[in-house]
């Protein structure tokens, strides 16, 4: 039997757990999403859900694997960045493992694990990464044994700059497939605020303009919901866009990836792949199961760090909520 590695994904509403071999093949991955019922992510809530499923989600992962829990061979968890109580969550339920088990653990970066899940199930080597999500606006590549950050927002993340308008518009969350929907009701472009500062973002007077539209006087006259929608997305997706192709510009590489949960987006996908395009670089957007956060993704992140260089040991397995990408090195990725 392969070398196997249970995944454990719990840095903000998603818990995940994925189970996956040493070459990468998929066995199983179980979501449980916390979903607010009104206003954004309560910490001590989500952390009181994944409390009480965690157990439910790691024994249905197994079972659609179709093994036994003494079959793993290595644990991984997401040791940064997230929400402390949420992190905390994950990694006690990977030291108990580890420890009940006896084999190795190891603690994972999650926006890294973006990237690398990316890589594999794209099979693409090199890429610039534009990872969009709730909590993350990165705009990402591999230099000098590091995933760079070559721009980023500066205040909200894209996702969640969405999330908030639909909200403010009285939809549900999440609300961006639904400003998706909206969007394409619509052609009539809205002028709003577009910031990008050198190369980072920031989407907050973006957010601010487009919220005061809902309740001006001209709402549902000179224009509606849909119109505003499509002006949110058009602002935002060129100011994304326009910063990952300067990125590439200067990087010089030749494939362009589009993950985390915004990547879904139809609109955003058309844009950066029309710039990838111009710059004769291949563009990927990785399968939406593996977009948004997954345990799969950790699992497979772990197997890379592991092979590189071991285990952690359990004093290392601390979380560190503010890690940021670029603090960590890389081990299994050489220069090209
Ligand atoms: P992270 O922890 O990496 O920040 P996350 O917790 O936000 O991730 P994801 O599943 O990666 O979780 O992303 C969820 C986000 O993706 C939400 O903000 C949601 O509105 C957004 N989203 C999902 N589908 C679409 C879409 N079609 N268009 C725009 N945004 C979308
Ligand atoms: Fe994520």
């Amino acid at each position: 039997m392969k070398k196997l590695c249970l995944g454990i994904e719990s840095t903000a509403h998603t818990f995940s757990v994925g189970i996956l071999d040493f070459d990468g093949e998929v066995y199983s991955l179980i979501n449980d999403i916390f979903m607010p019922e009104e206003g954004g992510l309560h910490p001590a809530l989500v952390r009181e859900q994944h409390l009480n499923n965690f157990m439910k989600i790691v024994n249905r992962a197994l079972s659609v694997a179709k093994i036994s829990v003494k079959n793993i061979n290595l644990i991984a968890f997401s040791q940064s960045p997230g929400l402390g109580p949420v992190l905390k969550i994950g990694a006690w339920v990977a030291r108990m493992l580890s420890q009940v088990l006896v084999i190795p653990i190891v603690g994972v970066n999650h926006c890294i694990a973006h990237i690398e899940i990316g890589r594999l199930k794209c099979s693409i080597e090199d890429p610039l990464t534009l990872y969009v999500s709730g909590g993350n606006t990165i705009v990402s590549a591999f230099e000098s044994e590091r995933y760079q950050i070559f721009g980023e927002t500066l205040d909200l993340p894209i996702g969640n700059m969405i999330d908030s308008f639909a909200r403010d518009a009285g939809l549900q969350h999440p609300g961006g497939p639904k400003i998706e929907k909206l969007a394409l009701e619509s052609k009539k472009y809205i002028p709003l605020p577009y910031l990008v500062k050198g190369m980072d973002l920031s989407f907050s007077g973006l957010y601010t303009s487009a919220k005061k539209l809902l309740v001006s006087t001209d709402f549902n006259k000179k224009y509606n919901l849909n119109d505003t929608a499509y002006s949110l997305q058009e602002t935002a997706f060129a100011m994304l866009t326009e910063v990952t192709e300067r990125a590439l510009a200067h990087t010089e590489k030749k494939e362009v990836l589009l993950t985390g949960g915004v990547a879904a987006n139809k609109r955003l996908q058309q844009m950066v792949e029309y710039i990838s395009k111009e710059h004769n670089a291949r563009f990927e957007v990785v399968p939406l199961k593996y977009a948004g956060d997954n345990g799969v993704m950790i699992g497979w992140t772990g197997i890379l760090r592991y092979k590189a260089e071991g285990g952690h040991e359990i004093a290392e397995t601390i979380i560190k909520p503010k890690e940021r990408m670029d603090q960590i090195t890389v081990p299994w990725r050489s220069e090209n």
